[in-house]
């Protein structure tokens, strides 16, 4: 009985070609990598990157050059892609919150991948850790969840701090660790892998470049101050509505931040002195030449391990990030710098040339991808108020991509939301309901009512942005009250309440 069963499962496992599954998240990393430099991209890449390891993967994978999060913040924009649900479904739309608690029992990405025999092992920042996901969701990993921490923010409380290679040495930084702990795990699961008796899925989430900013400071050297540049647009967008800026007073809670005054930070138009604003943006482009480095290390293992022609990769960062653009820092708005993210997917066999997308996609559209790329089976569309369904998606499979990343058969819009003002779960807030198409990003800022209803108040406005990427890439003028605009506002308009639903190619709504 027993040789039967693993006689069963060896066939599956060989006959289906599941594949196995090596997921990486890096935390407030916004797409500045070299891949994704072009004439094409929304706003240019610069300077240039040292991304060797990232612009490889790129290079034989579907490359996402417009994938939108749900919201500018860590926890709500984690759990969106890893539930496939939307923030108005999830409950979801800030820190501090776990979705099995306010939104659904929802299986998860790793947690179907479980149920589906694969071993999932999780390390890192995958889900946001602590309360807000119930300690890393141990329901969606079949081993202990794996952390690693160094402790250079709680010794120093620096915002910026370049490591000697000899400190690093003797005290790991967090990211070092991680890849070390990556690669063991590769060792681990490899023979099962390779015979087929056995797949896996392993996430690895990176703590850089979110702040504090500590790295090995041979990264600095890619990026001289001199060859560095302040940003563009270092000041808010002419006509926009307050509600849309956030301040970003965490910034300046550091010990080598306390010359640059706190309080100023609080207002529209602030702007650092030019020589911290060069060296922030320095520190943010080391971090990610430094997890470049770290992630190239763990990818090259699964080369040595002979697991690479079976393996599917996938590269999220969780959401944008404000250098100083719109005299925003951090992520926490509706802006492009901040729902614009970095995404990409090898499907060993599929994508091995490369393939660019410029379609505009969503976060939630990766779990159903890699479903789909892993052989497992397909997801069915969520229904409205899915909160009792514990699997569905809410996203679009995107390995049709793979194969036509030109389709006109896809959605004609990505959709974020940030809450401001908000008051907890249930509380009330405003929410900015943001919908990026092709060639505009369009904003609705709205009171919502949170629990038990959750619905936003249409009729409530309390601020309206509308960027022509068309003319103004580094959306720096509102035309929402411009009269040359009004058709189009309410054509907009129209389509932003409908939702995602509405956009779909063939309009399931
Ligand atoms: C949630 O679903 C999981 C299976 O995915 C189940 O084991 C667990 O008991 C459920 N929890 C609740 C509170 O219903
Ligand atoms: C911020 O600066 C820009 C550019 O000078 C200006 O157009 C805008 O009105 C300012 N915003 C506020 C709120 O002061
Ligand atoms: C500042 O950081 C603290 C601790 O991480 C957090 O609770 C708080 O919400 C942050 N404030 C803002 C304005 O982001
Ligand atoms: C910042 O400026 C405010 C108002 O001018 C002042 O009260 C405060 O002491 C200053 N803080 C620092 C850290 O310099
Ligand atoms: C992967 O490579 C190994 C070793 O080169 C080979 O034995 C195996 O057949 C390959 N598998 C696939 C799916 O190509
Ligand atoms: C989900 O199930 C609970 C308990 O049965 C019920 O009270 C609730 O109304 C259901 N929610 C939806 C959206 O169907």
């Amino acid at each position: 009985m027993m040789k039967i069963l693993v006689f069963h499962l060896l066939y599956l496992g060989i006959v289906h070609g599941r594949k196995n599954v090596l997921f990486f998240v890096a935390d407030d990393m916004r797409p500045n990598i070299g891949a994704y430099d072009g004439p094409d991209f929304p706003s240019p890449v610069h300077p240039k990157m040292h991304t060797p390891n990232f612009d490889a993967l790129a290079a034989r994978s579907l490359l996402l050059k417009r994938a939108y999060v749900s919201v500018a913040l860590c926890n709500p924009s984690r759990t969106a892609l890893l539930t496939s649900r939307r923030p108005d479904t999830s409950h979801i739309w800030s820190n501090g919150l776990y979705f099995r608690r306010y939104g659904g029992n929802f299986t998860t990405l790793p947690e179907y991948f479980k149920q589906n025999g694969y071993r999932t092992i999780g390390m890192g920042k995958v889900f946001h850790p602590g309360e807000m996901s119930g300690n890393d969701d141990p329901v969606s990993w079949t081993d202990p969840y794996i952390h690693a921490d160094d402790d250079y923010i709680r010794a120093d409380n620096l915002l910026i701090e370049a490591v000697s290679e000899e400190r690093a040495k003797a005290r790991p930084l967090t990211d070092q660790l991680l890849a070390e702990y990556a690669i063991q795990a590769l060792k681990e699961v490899a023979p099962k892998a390779r015979s087929g008796e056995q797949p896996f899925f392993l996430a690895v989430g990176f703590r850089k470049p979110h702040i504090t900013w500590n790295f090995p400071a041979r990264f600095k050297e890619y990026y001289p101050l001199e060859s560095l540049r302040l940003p563009p647009n270092y000041y808010a967008p002419v006509g926009m509505p307050s509600i849309a800026w956030h301040n970003f007073v965490n910034l300046t809670r550091f010990n080598d931040m306390q010359p640059y005054n706190v309080t100023h930070t609080g207002h529209i138009n602030f702007t650092f002195p030019k020589q911290i604003t060069l060296e922030m943006r320095q520190a943010y482009y080391s971090c990610i030449s430094y997890i470049d480095y770290e992630f190239g290390r763990v990818v090259a293992e699964l080369d040595d391990q002979g697991l690479a022609n079976n393996t599917i990769i996938s590269f999220w960062g969780d959401h944008g990030w404000q250098l100083g653009e719109h005299s925003e820092w951090q992520k926490e708005t509706n802006f492009e710098d901040a729902t614009h993210a970095p995404m990409m997917i090898h499907v060993p066999g599929v994508t091995d040339h490369g393939v660019v997308t410029e379609k505009l996609t969503e976060f939630v559209d990766l779990y159903p991808t890699l479903v789909e790329a892993a052989g497992l089976p397909k997801l069915n569309m969520c229904p409205p108020n899915s909160q009792n369904v514990s699997l569905c998606t809410e996203g679009t499979s995107m390995v049709p991509l793979m194969t036509n990343p030109a389709t006109n058969e896809w959605k004609t819009a990505a959709f974020s939301q940030y809450a401001e003002k908000s008051n907890g779960i249930d509380g009330d807030a405003v929410m900015g309901y943001s919908m990026r198409t092709e060639m505009y990003r369009y904003t609705e800022w709205v009171n919502f009512k949170a629990m038990p209803l959750y619905r936003p108040m249409w009729d409530e406005l309390q601020g309206v942005e509308l960027y022509d990427h068309t003319k103004d890439p580094q959306e720096n003028y509102n035309r929402a009250d411009d009269p040359s605009y009004k058709d189009i506002r309410v054509e907009l308009s129209r389509n932003l309440r409908l939702g995602w639903r509405g956009a779909l190619p063939n309009r399931r709504i």
